[in-house]
């Protein structure tokens, strides 16, 4: 049996509408863990936590799902079904850029929408935009907190999140009610989750190619030199496979006396699921050890970059050319407005696989617009870039971007 995750699933949504509270729910695991993130009480950076979905041989369908090896319902062993690995994403509004580069992660998301607030809320909004804008199809509703709402509330809060996905790529989406903090109805979100976001084709033949989303160095404070570890990169890999003993490159890399360095190294180690492995594929979250120095990869540092076999990975871009695909409204904001043209000399932000960056815009013709970049990105032509303009004090999404 495959130690990796098939898919990849976002937790999306407004601020406070339970993504983490519903990611501990099916995986036990609490994935906000920054000091920063306890004492505020939001998530501010992206989450994840491997699942196990599992089903009980001798319970009927929906009761038969679970996460759990044991059956609350009969107690029979239950049989793994599917490895997943969830992706939580923050939602506050000012996390926009974290939220969209985990989206270019996500194979399938879950939208979760609190039923005691009105639908939607500014992110709500913008959250769905985005999986839209990036190409996210397989949605789910989770309609969240039924425990605290009453009946006619939750059926209010039903035709108001069934109005507000009219049009969107979430309009059949299923929409699921749950009390994520007392875990109820996780077996029918579970069996929607297995039924409606399937795991993509996956090419293991292709030269590999992996969005690094994390970078850490593990080495504990005061660690001898003789014990430091190298630096380890975390994310997902799209295409083709990594074995132990693979040199990798990485790129944008590291710029150092104006000169631009990819950087190269042996892989040590490989992480799926917790487990150490020798040879990893597309699938999941996973963790490549190298022999980088740890200052390299530290406080996620290389986040936004790509890894891959030498000299086999797509161009470093310090500009592009790319065609412009505007929303028609300004969303994420209480009080919407139209998006206006973009303008010559005007900032970006672009999210570019898991990278973010400022491109100035150089030149304007019709659809057809030119970026100089702040910071350079590793993208082929073809490419899907999602769109922020700077609304008031923050960014705000106003559309995509396809690189020519
Ligand atoms: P961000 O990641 O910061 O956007 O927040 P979040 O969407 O992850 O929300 P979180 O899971 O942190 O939950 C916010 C608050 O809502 C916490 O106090 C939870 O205990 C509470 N909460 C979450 N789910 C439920 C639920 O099903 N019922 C009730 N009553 N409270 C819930």
């Amino acid at each position: 049996m495959n130690i990796q995750s098939d898919v990849n699933i976002g937790l999306v949504g407004h601020v406070d509408h339970g993504k983490t509270t519903l990611t501990k729910a099916l995986s036990g695991i609490w994935t906000d863990t920054h000091s920063e993130e306890t004492k505020r009480g939001i998530s501010i950076r992206l989450g994840y936590a491997d699942i196990e979905f599992r089903k009980c041989p001798d319970c009927d369908e929906p009761m038969c799902y679970t996460t759990s090896k044991t059956c609350e319902n009969c107690g029979s062993e239950t049989e793994l079904v599917r490895k997943v690995s969830f992706v939580d994403a923050p939602g506050h509004e000012t996390l926009m850029a974290t939220m969209l580069s985990g989206a270019a992660i996500m194979d399938g998301a879950v939208l979760v929408i609190a039923a005691n607030e009105y639908c939607p809320q500014p992110q709500t909004k913008e959250h769905l935009m985005a999986l839209d804008v990036i190409g996210v199809k397989d949605v789910i509703v989770v309609q969240n907190k039924i425990d605290i709402v009453s009946k006619e509330r939750a059926i209010e809060s039903y035709h108001e999140i069934k109005e507000f996905v009219k049009g969107t790529c979430a309009e059949d989406a299923p929409i699921i009610p749950v009390s994520a903090q007392q875990g109820a109805n996780m077996d029918i979100l579970i069996e929607a989750m297995l039924k409606r976001i399937q795991p993509p084709e996956r090419s293991l033949d292709k030269t590999p190619l992996m969005h690094v989303a994390r970078s850490f160095d593990i080495n504990k404070p005061g660690s001898g030199a003789a014990k430091i570890k190298g630096g380890v990169i975390g994310g997902t890999l799209v295409q083709g496979t990594f074995k132990l003993g693979d040199t990798i490159e990485i790129r944008p890399g590291i710029t150092n006396n104006n000169k631009r360095i990819t950087l190269k190294s042996e892989i040590i180690g490989l992480e799926a699921n917790g487990k150490d492995v020798e040879e990893i594929g597309p699938g999941g979250l996973i963790g490549v050890a190298t022999k980088l120095d740890p200052s390299l990869t530290k406080a996620d540092s290389l986040s936004g970059s790509v890894a891959g076999a030498v000299d086999t990975l797509p161009d470093v871009l310090d500009s592009f050319t790319m065609e412009a695909h505007l929303l028609d409204r300004v969303v994420g904001t209480k009080e919407e407005r139209d998006v206006a043209p973009i303008k010559l000399k005007e900032p970006l932000m672009i999210n570019c696989g898991t990278t973010t960056t400022i491109g100035v815009v150089t030149s304007t013709k019709k659809k057809n617009i030119e970026v100089a970049l702040k910071l350079p990105v590793c993208a082929s032509p073809g490419t899907r870039v999602a769109l922020s303009r700077r609304v008031g004090a923050r960014w705000r999404l106003i559309g995509y971007g396809i690189i020519i």
